[in-house]
């Protein structure tokens, strides 16, 4: 891996475009992925929304945020008003990381030595798209966005990236899908309200 950074950083790809290609060509850390998801909106976007890394059904498709959390994300912006379109969607992990059980392909979480591999492009990604605003759904991407791993309850809201951009801490949707059925509905209210503070400050 340490060998694998060091020839990533090398290259220093003048638009996105000529990232993305990097970033298609590479092989998974961690090999079974089917492809590199890359991210996906307008570059320019005035929002850029970070996930943890592509699942099952976005490693099929090789796009973001197309299974049951993008699905929950998808619904959470447009009660809060935000268009999915004019948004940038990526992860911090580019490839899907997974256990098979029987037929599933079971997601399994990035090592923070992952996170820090995958670091370099979404840097140099962020930095081409040039978001007004950056939100970092769930911990893995405030690790990826940070450098640090910082618990989303003490950090929720507004943050400071280190970047001209602004920041926004919140829970990752697949985390609301995990919650008991009793405590679903509240926790999907106070994200779609993170998502309307969001909408708000890049406005
Ligand atoms: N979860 C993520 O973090 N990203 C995706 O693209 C899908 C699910």
């Amino acid at each position: 891996p340490a060998k694998a950074v060091a020839a990533m950083s090398d290259q220093d790809p003048a638009s996105l475009e000529e990232l993305n290609a990097i970033i298609r060509r590479s092989e998974p850390l961690v090999p079974g992925a089917t492809q590199a998801v890359l991210g996906e909106g307008p570059a320019h976007a005035a929002i850029a929304f970070v996930g943890e890394q592509p699942g099952d059904q976005e490693d099929r498709q090789g796009r973001p945020f197309v299974g049951p959390a993008g699905q929950l994300l998808s619904r959470a912006m447009a009660d809060a008003g935000i268009e999915r379109n004019a948004a940038y969607l990526t992860n911090a992990v580019k490839h899907f990381k997974f256990e098979e059980r029987g037929k599933r392909r079971i997601h399994q979480k990035p090592t923070a030595g992952e996170v820090s591999h995958y670091r370099w492009w979404l840097d140099r990604e962020l930095d081409f798209v040039a978001p007004k605003l950056v939100v970092a759904l769930g911990a893995t991407a405030v690790l990826a966005l940070t450098g640090k791993a910082i618990p989303i309850t003490r950090a929720r809201g507004p943050a400071a990236f280190g970047k001209a951009y602004e920041g926004f801490i919140t829970v990752h949707p697949s985390y609301l899908l995990r919650l008991p059925d009793e405590a679903k509905e509240d926790a999907y209210v106070a994200f779609v309200a993170d998502l309307k503070r969001v909408g708000d400050l890049a406005r």
